[in-house]
């Protein structure tokens, strides 16, 4: 299966995800297993765009704990309406930050992070995750991220119900 992946190679935003999304799709509904699903989800989305960061907080009590996520290492547990992550838990929507530095609270796992989108994945309308996606680039997340990582938080969502 991973052999088979493609890698779409033009310049388009959209065109990246639209070629993405559908083999992800593939890629996870053949596995149950969770973490083996988030963990693959992370490579694809660093293997497309390059991105300095990705990755999922799993909401563990009043915490979201670290899962999978492609880049450098990361804070462990950020809490309830703590940072972007936590906001995007408690407000229960995305978020998407152009410049970290003009958001309140924000939390730098590393110094070289500029901009940000975090999405929250669903369980019974309870957050269950958070996807998080850092960028060493100001201003590199719009509208066309919120609305294909939003897309794939719903394919997140079906594994979850299974
Ligand atoms: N910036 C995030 C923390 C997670 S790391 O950047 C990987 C936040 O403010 O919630």
């Amino acid at each position: 299966m991973a052999e088979s992946f493609t890698i779409s190679q033009s310049n388009s935003k959209t065109e990246r995800y639209e070629t993405l999304l559908p083999q992800i799709e593939s890629l996870v509904m053949g596995e149950q297993d969770l973490i083996a699903n988030l963990s693959n989800i992370t490579a694809a989305l660093k293997q497309t765009f390059g991105f300095f960061w990705i990755g999922f907080f799993l909401v563990k009590g009043n915490e979201l704990v670290l899962g999978p996520f492609q880049g450098p290492i990361a804070c462990t547990r950020i809490g309830f309406g703590k940072g972007v992550c936590g906001t995007s838990w408690k407000e229960k929507k995305i978020i998407l930050v152009p410049n970290v530095d003009e958001f309140p609270g924000h939390i730098a796992c590393s110094s070289e992070s500029k901009s940000e989108i975090v999405l929250p994945g669903f369980k019974n309308e309870q957050v269950f995750l958070v996807l998080d996606v850092d960028s060493d680039q100001l201003n590199d997340f719009d509208e066309t991220d919120s609305l294909y990582l939003g897309r794939l938080m719903k394919v997140i969502e079906k594994l979850l119900i299974i």
